[in-house]
């Protein structure tokens, strides 16, 4: 391979725990693209609770806490993954690679080279692509972007043609992508008013501009240290992170005390509130709860009120060849917060986990 070192820069998880399971290296061997795959020069990538939730185990049923980015001392080493399956290390995080192709393996399209690139998170069985139980998630189930260099299937390749920037790019793939599976999900439409939790976040923010872009009506909930950044996404209305009386903050921001759907990434104890805002026949769609996975719901809501409940996760083929879509023709713009060079991950990391900024953190290579 022309001008690829044998060795490279690589933040690389040793097992799960506290952030010093991420050690950065300066000599890890460089990946050499096998049949069918590219190997792709990153120049960012961005952060993603996923690595977090992983690192620590949170995903794990032995745990029931909120996300707090530490260690958990009752994870079970058996289902500590997104997919619930035991992650083998060492093991390279990071989705959200933004790079360039510089080369690829026998069998493989070699018009890619040169080419920009964003990766499609899902790792798929490509002779059963639509199977969404035979999927991996990239950084988890194989080596990621906190690397100068990773490789992939093609397949899993999306040439992208913008003016944006690298680090601009990092920030789409993980939450974006999400964010759009979760209104695909709930048939997120004109007419539709949409209550959007943890809207300062990565995945909320996306969610705010999506639904946008399908003319529903976006209501953000985030703390209101954050409002004037949740604002540079154009929601409809703002309310506080947990508002007392949701329903007459609702009113308030929009005549109505409820909405037809309820699109939430936080969970936690406010959840029983959420639901109760839910119009009749209205959908509530989740594909995160960074405020605690365990929540009270009170069955008669559900049932009396017709509601339906969706949740989030694989993306079926498609959905991000959408994203690049949206990115390409200007219809989304990045909410880019900060970028930290790769030697300092854990900076990034701990300032993501602090969550004082608006949208994504990413981890510069160049
Ligand atoms: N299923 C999937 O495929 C998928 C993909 C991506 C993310 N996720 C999950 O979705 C959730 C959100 O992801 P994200 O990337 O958008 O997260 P993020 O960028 O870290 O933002 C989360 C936001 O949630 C708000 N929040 C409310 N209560 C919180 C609490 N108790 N602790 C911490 N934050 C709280 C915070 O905003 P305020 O301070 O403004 O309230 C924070 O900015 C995470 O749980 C993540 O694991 C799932």
């Amino acid at each position: 391979m022309t001008n690829v070192p044998d060795t490279m820069r690589a933040v690389v998880l040793t097992g799960h725990g506290d952030l010093d399971k991420l050690v950065y290296h300066e000599d890890w061997p460089t990946p050499q693209p096998g049949p069918g795959e590219a190997l792709i020069k990153v120049h960012a990538c961005g952060m993603n609770n996923t690595d977090v939730n992983t690192r620590s185990g949170w995903y794990s049923k032995a745990v029931t806490d909120a996300t707090t980015g530490g260690a958990y001392d009752t994870v079970d080493e058996d289902d500590p993954t997104w997919g619930a399956a035991p992650l083998t290390f060492p093991r390279i995080q990071g989705a959200d690679v933004a790079g360039t192709v510089v080369a690829v393996g026998t069998g493989a399209d070699a018009s890619l080279i040169g080419k920009r690139v964003l990766v499609d998170t899902w790792l798929r069985d490509w002779d059963d692509p639509m199977n969404l139980n035979k999927t991996g998630y990239y950084g988890s189930e194989c080596d990621g972007g906190y690397a100068d260099y990773t490789k992939v299937d093609q397949r899993n390749i999306h040439p992208i043609d913008c003016d944006l920037n690298h680090a601009e790019l990092a920030t789409f793939a993980t939450s974006w992508s999400t964010a759009e599976q979760m209104l695909n999900r709930a048939s997120v439409g004109e007419g539709d008013t949409v209550l959007i939790t943890g809207a300062s976040g990565g995945v909320g923010s996306a969610l705010i501009q999506l639904a946008n872009r399908r003319g529903a009506k976006t209501i953000a909930m985030a703390s209101e240290a954050k409002h004037a950044g949740v604002q540079e996404a154009g929601p409809a209305a703002m309310l506080g992170r947990a508002p007392d009386d949701l329903k007459a903050a609702l009113n308030n921001a929009i005549g109505s005390d409820t909405v037809t759907v309820v699109a939430d990434v936080v969970g936690g104890d406010y959840y029983p509130i959420l639901i109760d805002a839910l119009a009749r026949g209205g959908r509530y769609v989740c594909s995160g709860a960074i405020a605690g996975p365990m929540v009270e719901l009170d069955l008669r809501t559900l049932y009396l009120r017709d509601l339906n409940f969706f949740g989030s996760t694989v993306l079926p083929p498609g959905v991000f060849a959408d994203l690049v879509r949206y990115i390409e023709r200007g219809e989304v713009k990045p909410m880019l917060a900060e970028s930290y060079p790769l030697k300092e991950f854990h900076t990034g990391q701990q300032a993501f986990i602090d969550k004082t900024h608006v949208g994504n953190i990413v981890v510069t290579m160049d």
